[in-house]
């Protein structure tokens, strides 16, 4: 006769008796969670009005600000209407504006970009003239909002985006927009050896003061849609052939080093909010500081469920933004710039 298996099964475990096992008394993380001022004592990031960058838009013989069907809050401004909005902007307290130019009419090599009475170039001058160096004037330095067949370079015989032809253009442009006033200018088109080039023919000018805001992991998103309204984009087909795989990581390690050798003095990745995995290690090894670009998608979207009351539209920004920055952003260049700007003013009173 073999002697009975021995009663492995352990005896049943009351709730009371589990708790008592596992003693959560002596840690305890929600002490420090129990009112706002000790919420707010240990928040590990802050956000500050002089965090965030405004994109704007200006079309040229616009009689009135035109709003953007995609982009509910934010509209194509005239000169005027850019001047005054850009003094709103230095009221509040951020950091600096970002210009893109909505051109009347366009050509193969965009020469828009290039005539210093060209629409961007004018709005680069008119905002200088109104606040002068209290905000950071950046200008998008890219040809598509420039060309009519609506790409960020010129075209090859065969069509294709010619990357040492475009950066003769890019050049042409630096040296304009740094004429107009800008204090930084910021090549959006992933272009090879943008920055370099820009640099170098900067210098050369006696510009060495210009700084290069270098898009440096710009990728292919669906995400740019609603902008792509904003500057009454020409394009057909997509940009896959110079902006970033959204499938790669090691690669955007690999073009924000090349944008540090050749000049950078800042670092963008774009979008922010579903990349914040590239801003993080982006964020870990750059040498210059980083900027995070919340694209018009990422505006639409929260504005779109917020207007269904489908999220809490100033929750959800204030949020958004701020996993922008927990993830390593120095900068934020955020459609809400301006109002966030105000919120958070508001929150120190
Ligand atoms: C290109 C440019 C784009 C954006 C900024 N610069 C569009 C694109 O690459 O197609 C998108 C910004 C946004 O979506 O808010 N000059």
């Amino acid at each position: 006769m073999t002697a009975p298996a021995p009663d492995t099964s352990t005896p049943p475990l009351s709730p009371a008796a589990a708790v008592a096992a596992a003693r959560p008394g002596r840690v305890r993380p929600r002490r420090l969670r129990g009112t706002a001022a000790l919420r707010r004592s240990v928040s590990e990031v802050r956000l500050h009005p002089a965090d965030l960058v405004l994109p704007m838009f200006v079309k040229e013989g616009l009689e009135e600000p035109a709003p953007i069907a995609s982009m509910p809050g934010v509209v194509q401004h005239t000169r005027d209407s850019l001047r005054r909005a850009a003094a709103e902007a230095a009221a509040a307290g951020i950091s600096a504006v970002n210009l893109f130019g909505v051109p009347l009419t366009r050509d193969a090599v965009g020469s828009g970009a290039t005539d210093p009475d060209g629409v961007l170039n004018r709005a680069i001058a008119d905002v200088r003239a109104e606040v002068g160096d209290a905000l950071v004037i950046q200008a998008d330095l890219c040809l598509d909002e420039f060309t009519d067949h609506g790409h960020c370079g010129v075209l090859t015989a065969d069509g294709r985006v010619d990357n040492d032809a475009t950066l003769e253009r890019y050049a042409e442009m630096a040296l304009v927009q740094a004429e107009a006033g800008a204090h930084m200018v910021a090549p959006s088109g992933m272009m090879d050896g943008q920055v370099g080039v820009i640099r170098d023919v900067l210098d050369a000018a006696g510009r060495d003061d210009v700084a290069v805001l270098a898009y440096a992991a710009k990728f292919a998103s669906v995400l740019y849609g609603p902008f792509r309204d904003a500057v009454e984009s020409t394009l057909e087909g997509d940009r896959r052939t110079y902006q970033m795989d959204p499938a790669n990581r090691r690669e955007a390690l690999r073009e924000i080093a090349l944008d540090i050798e050749e000049g950078a003095d800042l670092v963008m990745v774009k979008p922010a909010g579903a990349f914040l995995d590239v801003l993080a290690e982006v964020a870990a090894v750059s040498t210059v500081p980083v900027a995070a670009y919340q694209v018009s998608g990422e505006y639409a979207m929260v504005e779109a469920a917020a207007a269904q009351g489908w999220l809490d539209r100033r929750r959800a920004i204030t949020e958004s933004v701020l996993g922008i920055r927990r993830a390593g952003a120095d900068q934020v260049l955020t459609y809400w710039a301006v109002e966030l700007a105000h919120w958070l003013r508001e929150e120190w009173r």
